[in-house]
């Protein structure tokens, strides 16, 4: 079992929360971070490319390095190529360095070969840098992950406060929300299994829901105006800055991904928790 771990973007959503998951369950954890903000678990380390002398050596003997940094918009100073891309090309070679051997890397559901979305060729790329890397890797293909201050529950919970919900389009394209708990829980078995070697997965829940029925069940019946626009509008607000959805959050929705479920649940044997019980334990309502 490999029970000391590094985590990069580890004040960020997944990063947080499997670090404390981890070092609960008796893991020794070191989380990379690029501002002075310490993690809430194990030891901090300030980061700003992963690619600083001296960094290798204090992780040097760590098992396993999780690597959580990525975005999902661009913006004119920080692209998908410098963040997703270069910094998963630096934690291969800082895993080298550090004589780290095992690489665990969150892709998204949906991304592959054929990928012609700017958001899905970085991550497909970033992807290909792990799997001719000669490390042991594991790569995730991810759809949204859900807990108590995931980025999807806040976008809804900001809509809920200004007393508008937005659904673009039909909203009868689906996904397969995943419970970060679960995620945590899958990251031991791969840091435990030969299994999960140098192997990408889809990273999906139980449940295939539509985008309309998960805004129902988010709101639990509070009376918020549910407002229907068109993807024309939709992209049109979201090319100018406006509106609670990015370019590239509209394309993975109506994308419609679905995941191989079956496979997943296969190779790590536990009982995955579904969407509802989720919503209902995030005390928003
Ligand atoms: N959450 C989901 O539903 C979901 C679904 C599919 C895939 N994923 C993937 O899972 C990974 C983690 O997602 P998340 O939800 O935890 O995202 P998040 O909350 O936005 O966290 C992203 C992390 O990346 C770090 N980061 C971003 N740009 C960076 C840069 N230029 N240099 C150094 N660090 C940088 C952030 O650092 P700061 O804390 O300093 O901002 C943060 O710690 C990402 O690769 C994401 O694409 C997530």
């Amino acid at each position: 079992m490999n029970r000391s771990v590094v985590i990069t973007g580890a004040n960020g959503f997944v990063g947080r929360n499997v670090g404390m998951f981890l070092s609960k369950n008796g893991f020794s954890t070191i989380g990379l971070v690029r501002k002075g903000r310490s993690v809430p678990f194990g030891k901090t380390i300030t980061t700003g490319t992963l690619s600083e002398p001296g960094l290798a050596s204090k992780i040097k003997g760590s098992d396993a390095l999780l690597h959580f940094i990525g975005q999902g918009k661009q913006t004119v100073d920080s692209e998908y190529g410098s963040v997703n891309v270069s910094l998963a090309k630096n934690a291969v070679v800082l895993c080298k360095r550090a004589k780290i051997k095992k690489i665990i890397y969150i892709s998204g559901l949906g991304v592959d070969k054929s990928s012609t979305l700017g958001y899905f060729i970085s991550k497909y790329k970033a992807e290909q840098e792990i799997v001719h890397s000669g490390l042991d890797y594991t790569i995730f293909r991810a759809s949204y992950i859900i807990g108590r201050d995931d980025p999807l529950s806040q976008n809804l919970q900001q809509q809920v406060k200004k007393g508008q919900m937005i659904i673009p389009g039909s909203g009868n394209y689906r996904f397969q929300p995943i419970f970060i708990d679960d995620v945590s829980r899958v990251i031991i078995k791969t840091l435990s299994g030969k299994k999960f070697s140098n192997k990408i997965i889809d990273l999906v829940g139980p449940d295939i829901v539509s985008y309309n029925t998960f805004v129902k069940e988010f709101l639990h019946g509070k009376k918020i105006k549910i407002k229907k626009i068109d993807f024309e509008s939709a992209y049109h607000d979201a090319l100018h800055n406006k509106g609670p959805f990015g370019v590239d959050d509209l394309s993975i929705m109506a994308g419609d991904y679905i995941g191989n479920y079956k496979k997943l649940a296969g190779l790590v044997g536990m009982k995955f928790t579904k969407y509802g019980p989720v919503l209902e334990a995030r005390g928003l309502f």
